[in-house]
């Protein structure tokens, strides 16, 4: 059965308090819509419609740098929830399936449980659950004995609807025919005035529709309004990610100080010290070690690579097989080959380095000239001495040796040494002669006052 999703991402979010749109708050490293697009990318849709409008300019950035595969609708107007699925449907033109709606603001629905709403008979399904609060502001589920008979809105309910705990996820699922019928029936008659998603289950059974409700637990279904719940969700999120990462085989020295990002994937045995930081887009192979105080972003690190301690891996950092980065490194847009050792205080950036080579400490690529970006390529088995500056654009060749201290400004030929570093002058008992004139015009001074 074909499959659509629609990610409703136009509201404002006011309590959030910003000026950035509610769904561009970071969540696990990443914003806070790409959660639930990410479950529901899981499922495999055809066809996926973000449903923008506050701030949809930078919505739209930040997902086509995520997924470029989802289309984007415009509500210009946020007059509720029923009419920004009514701006996504005119794109699902001649589609025919089932089509899931989600919040960008419900991060924590897991993948099985909107399975489990698109696999429901019924015509119509909502996902809801149980509430420990009875006075949390939930739209409630008013079942009979045919199954769910409406939603009502907290807002417009009497204290006997109030009082039912089975609330509205705001997900449900139909078929894309059906939902087109109900959305276009909707009116806003109600207390806020908005075309509520809510009416369509009453409108399904005027139609003589099935409408059912599957439920999941309530940590699922929480959504995001304040930065308070912006910061519980993300204490959530960090707990699951550790224990999963533990029961995937990672090693977590302490897991309450590492923190992940959606989309970290680390292998079995690999082994994660105290305090390190993955942002997005990282992926570690099995046995890898991170050691403590790292920082790592948009990077591969493969089997048998350690990093750290304090190292920091930026974007486009690749580390081959036993490749070792040591302390106060930073490596950006690099790859580094089998067995490459930058062990010291070293930043390494747009940069290819061959295997076996040992970069010495103190080391730069001088990659910037203050306009362009220039790229610098060490071969296999190389030696870059101590405090080598690699200005680029440069190229040192297999097997070529730097001398400590040198400014690299022409390319190294293969095998040979380089030294760019001003001569040696050495003047004896120049020292103590200095330091005898300096203690007697110091003493001179005293004198004087
Ligand atoms: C909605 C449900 C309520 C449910 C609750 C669960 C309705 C009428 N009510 O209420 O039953 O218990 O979610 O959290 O659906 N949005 C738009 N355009 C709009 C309005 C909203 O895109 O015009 C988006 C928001 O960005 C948000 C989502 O829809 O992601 C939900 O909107 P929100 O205003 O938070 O709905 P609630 O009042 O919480
Ligand atoms: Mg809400």
């Amino acid at each position: 059965m074909a499959l659509a999703v629609i990610l409703l991402a136009a509201g404002q979010g006011s309590r959030m308090n910003s000026d950035l749109p509610k769904v561009l708050h970071r969540l696990g490293g990443v914003p806070l819509f790409a959660h639930a697009l990410a479950a529901g990318r899981m499922l495999e849709p055809e066809r996926v419609i973000l449903v923008a409008g506050h701030g949809a300019e930078a919505v739209q950035k930040a997902l086509s740098a995520i997924d470029a595969d989802v289309e984007v609708a415009l509500q210009e107007e946020q007059l509720g929830t029923g009419h920004a699925v009514a701006q996504a449907l005119p794109l699902l033109e001649g589609f025919e399936g089932r089509v899931i709606v989600h919040y960008g603001d419900t991060p924590f629905v897991r993948w099985e449980t909107l399975e489990a709403l698109a696999e429901s008979p019924a015509d119509v399904t909502v996902l809801g659950f149980h509430v420990n609060d009875p006075e949390a502001r939930y739209g409630r589920l008013i079942e009979d004995e045919m199954g769910l008979e409406r939603i009502v809105e907290f807002k417009d309910a009497t204290d006997e609807e109030r009082a039912v705990t089975l609330c509205n996820s705001g997900l449900l699922c139909a078929d894309a025919d059906h939902l087109k019928l109900l959305i276009a029936g909707l009116k806003n008659e109600n207390a806020a005035g908005e075309y509520y998603l809510t009416d369509v289950i009453a409108g399904a059974r005027a139609m003589g529709l099935t409408t059912a409700a599957v439920t999941c637990d309530e940590t699922e279904t929480l959504g995001i309004n304040t930065r308070a719940e912006l910061a519980r969700a993300e204490a959530a999120f960090q707990a699951r990610a550790r224990a999963q990462a533990m029961e995937d085989g990672v090693t977590l020295s302490d897991p309450a100080s590492v923190y992940f990002a959606l989309d970290t994937a680390i292998g079995r045995d690999a082994v994660i010290g105290q305090h390190v930081v993955f942002g997005p887009r990282v992926t570690v192979e099995s046995g890898a070690e991170i050691l403590p105080f790292s920082h790592l972003e948009g990077c591969h690190v493969s089997r048998g690579a350690t990093v750290g301690p304090f190292a920091r891996l930026r974007p486009g950092a690749e580390l081959a097989e036993d490749v070792h980065v040591g302390n106060f490194v930073e490596i950006k847009n690099a790859i580094l080959d089998e067995g490459v050792k930058v062990g010291h205080l070293t930043y390494i950036g747009d940069a290819q380095v061959g295997e076996h080579t040992n970069i010495g400490a103190g080391t730069v690529t001088c990659n910037y000239d203050g306009v362009m970006k220039h790229r610098t390529t060490i071969g296999a088995h190389a030696f870059i001495g101590s405090s080598t500056m690699l200005v680029a654009p440069v190229n040192v060749g297999a097997h070529a040796l730097t001398g400590s201290g040198s400014v690299i400004t022409e390319d190294v030929p293969e095998g040979a040494v380089a030294l760019g570093r001003a001569k040696q002058v050495t003047k004896p008992g120049l020292a103590v002669k200095l330091m005898d004139m300096l203690r007697a015009e110091k003493a001179r001074r005293a004198g004087k006052q």
